[in-house]
């Protein structure tokens, strides 16, 4: 909590005072010369000149809570967050803490996953120290069919931050792939736990390709997707990607909440890249190719087939022509 409130204090692009320190801190300034000493241990350049005071010149690429407590400007998404330098699946930890009552906005962040899920069963890859691996979880009152509503609010939310972040502008493939240039940088893995008219609640997966550089894709990805560095041309500060989107998430959902997904469907639909192509949808239970219409106020994918036939895609793999 220490380390929180001194890099809160730290932040002023200002000196603050080794006085004006102790006193918020409660503590000697011997005592705030350690907690220095322990910051830059962790990464962070923090500059001190006699009379005037302490400031942070660099801060470091690590996601550890306190990392992104510093940027947050958000009451709900991101207050409670739970991290691991290494999990399996950031998915499964929050499952568990979902149904431990955990509260709504309580994030599971991981530097690395060893086991991550990917959609439709596949693998998500998500090396050490490059990517950002998260699961948030939500509890909305809508009706659990509303759901995969919260996929397309959430990569809106993504499509925002990254912009904000990085000034790159993305684009999204039905129903939740992020891509620059065409290649995916973010992906997005929806899942519920509810009842048949009950959600319990939502949990939003979501793994970036931050500061991966190409050798750090396999081979077979190596066309198909791509990383926040390699398209920036340089590194991006995780946590403050990190702060700001559970900062646009936490408004959109806020709007969605009080407005409906009318919203969220016309943001949407403005960085959506298949709609009015010509696509092939590889879903479950075959494929199906044809025009993409647009999407229904559930979300739900219209593909009009070549007799004019118009197909509701709930899930599938999307190819544009
Ligand atoms: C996709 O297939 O495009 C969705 C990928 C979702 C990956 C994220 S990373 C955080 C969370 N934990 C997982 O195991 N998967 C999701």
């Amino acid at each position: 909590m220490k380390k929180e409130t001194l890099l809160k204090l730290l932040q002023s692009t200002d000196y603050v005072s080794g006085e004006k320190i102790s006193k918020e801190l409660g503590c000697s300034r011997t005592a705030v010369w350690k907690h220095i000493e322990e910051l830059r241990k962790t990464g962070y350049e923090v500059e001190a000149i006699p009379r005037k005071g302490y400031r942070i010149i660099t801060y470091p690429n690590t996601i550890q809570p306190h990392d992104i407590k510093v940027h947050l400007q958000t009451s709900c998404i991101g207050q409670q967050l739970t991290y691991f330098e290494s999990v399996p699946s950031t998915q499964d930890v929050a499952h568990r803490l979902a149904q431990e009552e955990a509260e709504e906005g309580h994030v599971v962040i991981a530097d690395e996953q060893t086991r991550g899920k990917g959609r439709m069963g596949r693998e998500w890859h998500s090396p050490l120290g490059t990517s950002v691996s998260m699961s948030i979880i939500l509890r909305p009152k809508i009706p659990p069919q509303k759901a995969p509503q919260l996929t397309l609010l959430a990569a809106v939310s993504v499509v925002r931050a990254i912009k904000k972040t990085t000034g790159l502008d993305c684009e999204i493939k039905w129903p939740n792939d992020i891509l620059i240039n065409g290649k995916k940088v973010v992906g997005i893995l929806t899942e519920m736990q509810s009842e048949p008219d009950y959600v319990h609640s939502v949990i939003i997966g979501i793994g970036m390709n931050i500061n991966h550089t190409v050798e750090h894709f396999p081979v077979e990805l190596k066309d198909k997707a791509t990383s926040l560095m390699v398209e920036a041309g340089e590194e991006v500060n995780r946590a403050l990607l990190l702060s700001h989107l559970f900062y646009e998430l936490e408004q959109f959902y806020h709007d969605y909440l009080q407005q409906g997904f009318s919203v969220i469907k016309s943001v949407w639909e403005c960085y959506a890249v298949s709609l009015g192509k010509r696509i092939t949808a590889r879903t479950l239970h075959g494929t199906l190719i044809g025009v993409a219409k647009g999407i229904t106020d559930e979300g739900v994918l219209l593909l009009e087939d070549d007799f004019g036939e118009i197909h509701s895609i709930y899930s599938a793999d999307i190819e544009i022509k």
